[in-house]
């Protein structure tokens, strides 16, 4: 069970120092958006260049970018652990795929909560991660949605059935009240934005996430 804080609601002035407010994370998940895939800005290769030499967390950077075949093998020559792109921007999924594992990366691939799993099926021998969207996206802190729940569950017999090493990742919406839901459907990697970096104290829910969802597994 892997936590993932998403830095996409903290102080974009002091990236560096919200990173090192998380020290249990299992790696920083930064949210790259392009104002034109989603109706948002944020950052982009550049400030992920800074912030690996910023902090020795792997970085798991989310492409929520059209033409991801021209800008997704930079962040893994920058050096981040996971590149996710969408399939719903990609011309040339499995390419890309291949082009990022041969980079070092891990390859990951999202999609939408209203693609059907239909969509992401044949790539799934190409990919490391599944990132399984359970809010539009473009920004945090919106209410989680359950009708992704049964794709969840799909992928991961999916997975099962053959034989596959992926990680299953739920970004939206994940909190206390939802990660044990997503567990028991199938998930074993969990971003979580507001639920962290609103809390108290973000590194001890990092950690009661982590126990949440270690005891909800089967
Ligand atoms: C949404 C982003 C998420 C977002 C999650 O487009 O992909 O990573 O930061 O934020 P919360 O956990 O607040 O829903
Ligand atoms: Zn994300």
């Amino acid at each position: 069970m892997r936590i993932t804080p998403s830095i996409l609601n903290t102080d974009f002035a002091r990236l560096g120092e919200e990173i090192a407010r998380v020290p249990s994370a299992d790696a920083i998940h930064i949210d790259v958006m392009d104002n034109h895939f989603v109706p948002n800005l944020t950052i982009g290769l550049p400030v992920v260049e800074s912030l690996r030499a910023a902090t020795g967390k792997p970085l798991d950077v989310h492409l929520m970018i059209e033409a991801p075949e021209r800008w997704a093998p930079g962040y893994a020559e920058a050096g981040a652990e996971s590149v996710t792109f969408h399939i719903e921007a990609a011309q040339a999924p499995i390419r890309l795929a291949r082009q990022l594992r041969g980079l070092g990366a891990r390859a990951g691939l999202a999609f939408n909560p209203a693609t059907p799993v239909s969509a992401i099926t044949p790539l799934l021998s190409e990919i490391d991660t599944v990132l399984v969207l359970s809010v539009e996206p473009g920004f945090g802190a919106q209410t989680f949605l359950d009708l992704v729940l049964p794709k969840v569950a799909e992928i991961r017999r999916l997975i099962a059935a053959d034989d596959l090493d992926i990680w299953v990742q739920m970004d939206g919406g994940v909190s206390v009240e939802t990660i044990e839901r997503c567990v028991e459907a199938g998930a074993d990697t969990f971003v979580a934005g507001s639920a962290v970096f609103r809390a108290d104290d973000p590194d001890q829910m990092v950690r009661r996430l982590r126990a949440l969802a270690e005891g909800a597994r089967k």
